[in-house]
């Protein structure tokens, strides 16, 4: 027998300001035409004045929480995959204990950009499969929005505010890919490219700071990295890509995902899309394109779902999950 992190329920909150295309080119020098185009992005939302990271993040949790039958009682432990976490400290993941009343236990934020939530997953994993934790809530959140230079047409088109959320509880299976849970994984990280794509800010600026990025070295490494880490977590997991259900790529670009798919040989109507609508939302974007397909009922559960991710830093990564 094989403890393994079985995701037992998904949740996934947006704030209720929507910015079309059309809204931007009204003060950036752009167009509906030419952000579709290169992106598939046509709107974003975005947090209002007051609300911040940790507010749609607890209402993530919670509607995760109610999917899987439990209460913020039975939470033990919290992940919260971000960049945008309210304060340099405390960690987003205490903030959003707090306010959704979870009682003592252990809470800690995972900060690898966009590849965040797959980070967190793997993190989290060390804790449940390992009886280590009853019931975790992992959390990807992100105001990403707040980042933005609005004079910079070449980023503030492409991301937007969200969080998704799932609940991982431990149990047992046979040991073998018919199993629900954590399958398999694979991570990686290169400091080397930091300057593709970072923010100008920090301890070290005593600012903020706004997101830079070199758009198209970031599209280059973009589809070989995802590509090789898809490779990596399913010879991990135990399966060929060929099995898999559901492709829930970080929803960056259309392109990009697209050109993923198609190296890696997965059909198209099997890669869930949500970037029209969510555009780029960082850490949040794979639970918020999860939980889009799990409410409209194309995802079900003990369906082989394969995730992956490429951001700042760079980090990128991948995991396969049986729901
Ligand atoms: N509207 C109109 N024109 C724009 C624009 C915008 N929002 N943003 C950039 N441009 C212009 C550039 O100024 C440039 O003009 P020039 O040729 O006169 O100099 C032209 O479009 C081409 O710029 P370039 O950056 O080469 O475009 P691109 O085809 O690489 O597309 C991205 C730009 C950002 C859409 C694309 O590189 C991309 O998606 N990269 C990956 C980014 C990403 O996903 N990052 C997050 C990873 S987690």
């Amino acid at each position: 027998m094989t403890l393994r992190s079985v995701v037992t329920g998904v949740g996934g909150h947006l704030p209720d300001q929507i910015v079309t295309n059309h809204d931007l080119a009204k003060f950036v020098d752009t167009s509906d035409e030419w952000i579709t185009e290169r992106t598939g992005i046509r709107q974003r939302r975005k947090a209002k004045d007051g609300e911040f990271t940790s507010d749609i993040a607890v209402e993530a949790a919670r509607k995760a929480l109610a999917a899987a039958g439990r209460t913020p009682d039975d939470v033990d432990l919290i992940v919260v995959a971000t960049t945008t976490g309210d304060l340099t400290f405390p960690a987003c993941a205490t903030i959003v204990q707090r306010k959704l009343g979870c009682p003592v236990g252990v809470a800690f934020d995972v900060q690898a950009v966009c590849s965040g939530f797959v980070y967190a997953l793997s993190v989290a994993d060390g804790f449940v499969a390992r009886n280590r934790s009853k019931c975790c809530l992992v959390i990807g959140a992100e105001t990403m929005t707040r980042l933005m230079d609005w004079e910079d047409r070449g980023t503030c088109v492409l991301f937007g505010d969200g969080a998704g959320a799932v609940v991982l509880e431990p149990m047992e299976g046979a040991g073998t890919t018919a199993d629900r849970g954590l399958l398999g994984f694979a991570l990686r990280a290169d400091g080397t490219k930091q300057d593709l794509l970072y923010v100008d800010g920090g301890v070290s600026t005593g600012k903020t700071g706004y997101l830079r990025m070199q758009g198209n070295q970031v599209f280059r490494h973009a589809v070989v990295n995802i590509s090789e880490a898809i490779n990596m977590a399913a010879a991990d997991a135990g399966i060929e890509v060929s099995e898999v259900d559901w492709f829930i790529p970080h929803q960056a670009n259309l392109r990009i995902l697209q050109g993923v798919a198609h190296r890696c040989g997965i059909a198209e109507e099997k890669v869930i899309t949500t970037v029209a609508e969510h555009a780029n939302t960082s850490a949040a974007s794979i639970p918020l394109a999860l939980d889009a397909a799990v409410q409209d009922g194309r995802i079900k559960k003990g369906d082989l779902l394969l995730l992956e991710a490429m951001g700042g830093g760079l980090t990128w990564g991948a995991c396969v999950v049986r729901l």
